[in-house]
């Protein structure tokens, strides 16, 4: 691959620290994050938007990964934050981010969450449903304050990618339905209740997406409605989210654009309407999470056993699996992998590496070609930044792995090791004291 980069001693390195010498000293599963990545990224998104001259705001999409580090990098990045549950929001708060550039998602916030929202004075609450209307104006009531919304819309797209991915189709538990009328509805009862200020639509159509005509025909949809709601209810959408969803190469078979022509063609699109439409050009949001923390990160495993079924297969399991990433099992997804103590080596043996699980289906990488492969070799999967951590879980029993961030030739510990004390911590017992 061509993202190796490896020392004299023949080791990977990340961000310029070698990988085997990480294993050593934080154990393993381990993820490490290449910090200067991550900044890279998010200025590619950034900087697109004002070589246009587009006021734009770019929200980093929290579910890929959040830590106070990880939110930290964020705020240092001037991005907005997008959050979409209590936790993300405290761990935002916790770390310090500027509470009016967090934008509040989710399809089924509860009463807690939108009284957290608004008393912690958010940038904005993306509606998403009747119900949440109901309830946000009920809290804005007994608080006596306003909040800034937007709505979430599902213009009708089936983008290509995996089923459980997908979000902007009509069949979706996301947001008001574009096509049928709902979203009108929406937009009406909104726009009666005094303290919900409605600044524009939110969409977003899936998830580790690689062609521009998905997000091309979700503009053009959107600017659809845009001008009859402007006839019809004098509303003008000061801002138009248009989600996030640019995809990333985790394999060769993958084949992402640059960031920066996501961006481009977003903006072209919208250009083209303004001028169709003759409505004012808005300000556009994103909310990128995979592209941002995605390629960002190498899980490094360490080698166990290992199962030859000649003629047939042979496993090669690491000391972690679906519970440090999911997306395996839940998605078929697909990693690369080098053996990082052996990174100048030559392939020897295609091999499938599974997980610890009791579980067939911890799987991480069906076939692969690597070197000659023994107990204790470190093994370094890649891109594993985004939904890896953020998914993982506790299922056997496992601890949850540690993450650290590299940057500027320096090692740091952003995430404990969990024990097998914080296994336990809440279990009581059920036995005579
Ligand atoms: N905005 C909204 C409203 C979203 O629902 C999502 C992702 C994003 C932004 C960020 O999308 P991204 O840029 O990361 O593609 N666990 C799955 C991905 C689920 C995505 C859910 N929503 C995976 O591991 O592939």
């Amino acid at each position: 691959t061509n993202r190796l980069t490896v020392n004299e001693q023949g080791h990977l390195t990340i961000g310029g620290l070698d990988s085997v010498m990480l294993a050593e000293k934080y154990g393993t599963p381990l993820f490490v994050y290449d910090v200067e990545k991550i900044r890279n990224n998010a200025r590619a998104f950034v900087r697109t938007f004002a070589k246009h001259n587009v006021k734009a705001q770019v929200a980093y999409a929290s579910k890929a990964f959040s830590s106070i580090a990880m939110v930290q990098v964020a705020k240092q990045e001037e991005l907005s934050l997008d959050v979409v549950s209590e936790g993300e929001l405290y761990t935002a708060l916790k770390a310090g981010f500027p509470v009016d550039k967090i934008h509040f998602h989710g399809n089924n916030k509860n009463l807690e969450e939108l009284k957290m929202a608004v008393e912690a004075k958010i940038g904005c609450i993306v509606i998403d449903n009747f119900y949440e209307i109901d309830l946000l104006a009920s809290v804005l009531e007994e608080k006596h304050a306003t909040m800034d919304v937007l709505i979430r819309v599902t213009p009708g797209i089936e983008a290509h990618t995996h089923d459980y991915i997908l979000t902007g189709n009509e069949d979706s538990k996301f947001g008001f339905d574009l096509t049928n009328g709902q979203a009108a509805k929406a937009l009406e009862k909104i726009l009666s209740i005094d303290s919900i200020k409605l600044k524009g639509l939110h969409c977003h159509i899936g998830s580790q997406i690689f062609e521009t005509d998905g997000f091309v025909m979700a503009v053009e949809r959107l600017f659809e409605k845009l001008a009859e709601w402007k006839e019809q209810y004098q509303f003008t959408s000061e801002v138009l989210n248009l989600g996030g969803g640019f995809g990333i190469r985790y394999t060769t078979e993958d084949e992402p654009l640059p960031l920066d022509k996501y961006v481009e063609s977003l903006i072209d699109e919208v250009s083209k309407q303004v001028q169709k439409t003759g409505l004012e050009f808005p300000e556009l949001w994103i909310e990128p999470g995979r592209s941002i923390v995605g390629d960002t990160a190498t899980t490094l495993y360490t080698v166990g056993s290992t199962k030859d079924i000649p003629n047939v297969r042979k496993y090669v399991a690491v000391d972690g699996g679906m519970t440090d990433n999911l997306r395996p099992a839940l998605y078929q997804a697909k990693y690369d992998a080098v053996i990082a103590n052996k990174a100048k080596q030559r392939n020897e043996e295609k091999v499938s590496v599974a997980g610890k699980c009791c579980e067939s289906g911890d799987m991480l990488i069906w076939d692969i070609d690597l070197p000659a492969i023994e107990a204790n070799d470190i093994m370094a999967v890649f891109s594993t930044g985004a939904y890896g951590y953020s998914m993982s879980n506790h299922y056997n029993r496992f601890p949850k792995a540690a993450v650290v961030f590299v940057e500027d030739g320096l090692d740091k510990l952003v995430i404990k090791r969990e024990t097998y004390q914080d296994v336990i911590q809440n279990d009581l017992s059920y036995e005579e004291e």
